[in-house]
């Protein structure tokens, strides 16, 4: 098991109230699963990966994360284990904007001392998104899905066990979505990345090995959905 969460709960303090934003949140995943989570806006899906990922805090409960119980870790622990293990999407980019395309994707690379080859990786990773024509674009200079794809290149430059995948598809037309998709899946299949996908789009969560679906900070149902029978019309 790659992720085990336990009765996650997240409130934030308010002026005269406290707002619960997660509330008794378990689940597991297998190493080399591929999880949809959906839900409305503001039912807690960006916040439920940050506690994945060990970003954030949870009020009560647990994240065991590739074996390590999180809340047990130091800050330089929890940064080691997401510098080589996890790969994280955001639903905002983040991109480091004094830094170019082809730098804000080396620069896993050269935290964890992987500096040589990194220009070629990044390189090749960005010219499968589509941007081999923008290495040298500070993220100022790219429209909001060409960012989209440069963080998803980032995401991927280390090679993770675990990849948190926040709306991937969100900003981006149907081809490039198509293209998105197809590259999470075969990084899925080539190197076994479990992939943790928050979707709008159903029709992407319907290609995913299961659907945890969030309401109002709860979840409302987890459904392993079968694999798709090859249907073939002989008509
Ligand atoms: N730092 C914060 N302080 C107070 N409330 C917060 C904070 N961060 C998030 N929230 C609240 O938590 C709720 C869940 O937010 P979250 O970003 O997880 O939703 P989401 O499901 O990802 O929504 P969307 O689909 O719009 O991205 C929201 O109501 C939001 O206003
Ligand atoms: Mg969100």
């Amino acid at each position: 098991m790659i992720l085990d969460v336990k009765s996650l709960t997240k409130k934030y303090k308010g002026v005269n109230r406290e707002l619960t934003v997660l509330e008794d949140v378990s689940f597991q995943v297998e190493a080399g699963e591929i999880l949809s989570i959906v839900g409305p806006s503001g039912s807690g899906k960006t916040t439920l990966l940050g506690l994945c990922a060990g970003l954030d805090k949870p009020s009560s409960g647990s994240v065991q994360l590739c074996g390590s119980e999180i809340s047990g870790l130091s800050e330089d622990e929890k940064a080691e284990i997401r510098n080589k293990k996890v790969g994280f999407i955001f639903q905002n980019f983040q991109l480091l904007p004094t830094l170019t395309a082809i730098e804000n994707v080396t620069i896993p690379l050269e935290i964890q001392g992987k500096a040589k080859g990194a220009s070629d990786k990044a390189k090749e990773l960005l010219t499968r998104v589509g941007l081999g024509d923008r290495l040298t674009h500070y993220p100022s200079q790219l429209s909001g899905g060409e960012q989209q794809r440069v963080s998803l290149a980032r995401a991927f430059s280390n090679e993770p066990e675990i990849l948190f995948a926040d709306e991937p598809t969100g900003n981006l037309d149907d081809d490039t979505s198509h293209m998105v998709e197809d590259l999470l899946f075969t990084l899925n299949k080539e190197k076994g990345t479990t992939l943790i996908i928050v979707t709008h789009d159903m029709e992407l969560a319907q290609k995913t090995d299961r659907i945890i679906k969030l309401r109002g900070g709860h979840i409302v149902s987890d459904e392993k959905i079968s694999s798709p029978e090859v249907v073939e019309n002989h008509g």
